[in-house]
């Protein structure tokens, strides 16, 4: 295998990592449309799941090794434990990917040994090179790591490396698992490993981190400096915790920063050429699906994907950027994508220029699907003059459904105003095809159409957030709507967008309310199985 040690990969794990915080959870179709979406950002490797954990799991890597593990498509990679049975099923879940990756791990901390393995050193020496071997025996591509390698004696950490090496690791993964070291020390653990693991040449060298002290991107550059050519991150830093480190702020630190780092990866600092293969365009297109699909909001102020990252509020810089942009900005918004927003279609465009402008877009859509989502289009452009490529983006993520309509939103209805009761009557189908109609009073518009919902749909709910945002400028804008519920330990995200509020609330609930049904169905499901094997 060829080491590019002149370049850095870039090893997304928003649909593994990231899809584990909580509510951020994702169905197989929605999983399918982020990596279809993350190979058109060009990333190198797609950790899919973690093939062992769960059925959904398993057919959510299959499906996406099938549909986007194609040749010159990214390498598609499942997670494993060091354990047979994990490292068979992800062999499995990953068989129909052109390029397929095993990536498998132990933890080397002695807190983690201690109290959650309850393994000597002795043992994790032996199994992970072992399991390393087992894995090799399905694929070639095999990625070892030693989780909580942040906390781990590094003299031993550097003997299990080596050895995993010698079983054929192509990759020794280095994570920082509870977030916890600063960037001089993350950089010293990969020098260290560099100087200290004789067989590391024959292995790429990946970092993988979180944030818990907002150092995750910080520690990831420093590895840079001093040997690590894989990053592993996710889309708007979602995962675990405080997240992981993010894909766009690594990557385009890389690039607006690329003389500087440069000579780290043995090129002149003037060298023009891309430091990652990503296409930078598509990052804040990745980063709204993303955040649209798993409910998990971008905070105005995050770097480069954040809805103030390119706007100027004083006026001294307002000044200052309109007589030269290269005042107060370091990167183009067009870099990330940021120009899509053009108007684009109006309401005489048909629906050749709609089907075509949606295939730019990157949505391939059914006759059905592109019928429907023509209808809404239609029906937005009567309201709303200008269409630009955001309000496309919207109808096509908010009408095309992923989450099954198991309960299905007829009608909303809502009286309010200062001297009313805010009143809401809606009208719901339920998964047995029954039509039901209920009302009530609530403290707002939106509470009294929550209030009328819940008395259809009767699940306990807690609406622990809800958030409206304009998909662009002005009062015809489309507001997106934002929801995330609990029920019992479990969160569950909702999602919709409409020129009208209320109906994208009413949409955004019902659409969480589904998640959360189908849930409990796929858990009973499950149950029944359970007794009938007994
Ligand atoms: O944070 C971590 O240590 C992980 C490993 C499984 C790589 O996610
Ligand atoms: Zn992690």
């Amino acid at each position: 295998m060829s080491h590019p040690h002149d370049r850095i990969i870039i090893f997304d794990t928003t649909l593994r990592d990231g899809e584990q915080c909580p509510g951020a959870t994702l169905n197989v179709d929605e999983k399918l449309l982020v990596a279809r979406q993350l190979a058109r950002l060009n990333v190198d490797v797609i950790e899919a799941g973690f093939a062992f954990a769960s059925q959904g799991d398993f057919n959510a890597i299959q499906r996406i090794a099938q549909a986007v593990g194609t040749e010159n498509g990214p390498t598609i990679c499942s997670l494993a434990r060091a354990r047979k049975e994990d490292i068979k099923a992800a062999a499995e879940a990953i068989k129909p990917a052109a390029k397929g990756r095993i990536h498998t791990f132990i933890a080397t901390s002695d807190i983690h040994l201690q109290y959650k393995l309850k393994k000597t050193r002795e043992e994790v020496l032996e199994i992970a090179p072992e399991m390393v071997a087992y894995a090799k025996s399905f694929t070639d591509d095999v990625e070892f790591s030693p989780e909580d390698a942040g906390r781990s004696d590094p003299e031993f950490m550097y003997q299990v490396l080596e050895r995993v090496i010698d079983a054929g690791a192509t990759t020794v993964n280095i994570p920082d698992t509870v977030g916890y070291t600063t960037p001089a020390e993350f950089g010293a653990l990969i020098r260290g490993i560099k100087e200290n693991v004789p067989n590391i040449d024959r292995a790429i060298i990946s970092v993988h981190g979180h944030n818990d002290l907002g150092m995750a991107v910080a520690n990831f550059l420093e590895a840079v400096k001093n040997g690590a050519r894989q990053l592993e991150c996710t889309i708007n830093g979602i995962g675990e915790r405080a997240g992981n480190a993010a894909l766009e702020e690594l990557v385009m630190a890389l690039h607006v920063r690329r003389q500087y780092y440069n000579p780290f990866l043995g090129r002149p600092a003037e060298s023009e050429e891309a430091l990652t293969q990503i296409h930078t365009q598509e990052i804040y297109k990745s980063s709204r699906l993303v955040s649209n699909l798993t409910g998990m909001l971008v905070q105005p102020n995050k770097a480069i994907v954040g809805a103030n990252a390119f706007a100027h509020e004083s006026g001294i810089h307002q000044d200052g950027v309109l007589k030269n942009k290269l005042t107060y900005e370091i990167m183009d918004a067009e870099s990330i994508g940021l120009n899509a927003n053009q108007i684009v279609l109006g309401k005489h465009s048909g629906r050749h220029a709609f089907k075509n402008r949606l295939l730019e877009l990157g949505f391939e859509l059914s006759e059905d699907n592109l019928n429907k989502a023509f209808l809404t289009f239609k029906e937005l452009a009567d309201k709303k003059k200008e269409i630009t490529d955001w309000d496309l983006e919207a109808i096509v993520n908010d009408r095309i459904q992923k989450v099954p309509e198991l309960f299905r939103l007829e009608l909303v209805q809502v009286s309010c105003g200062d001297k009313a009761r805010p009143t809401a009557t809606v009208s719901l189908r339920t998964p047995t095809g029954e039509e039901l109609m209920d009302a009530a009073i609530g403290t707002g518009p939106v509470d009294a159409v929550y209030k009328a919902i819940n008395r259809v749909v009767n699940i306990p709910n807690e609406l622990i957030e809800y958030s409206v945002q304009s998909v662009t400028d002005g009062i015809d804008a489309i507001g997106e709507v934002t929801i995330r519920l609990q029920h019992g330990d479990r969160i569950f995200s909702g999602h919709s967008a409409d020129t009208d509020i209320i109906v994208a609330s009413a949409r955004a609930y019902v659409n969480a309310l589904n998640r959360l049904y189908a849930t409990l169905q796929e858990n009973e499901e499950r149950k029944v199985k359970a007794t009938a094997k007994v």
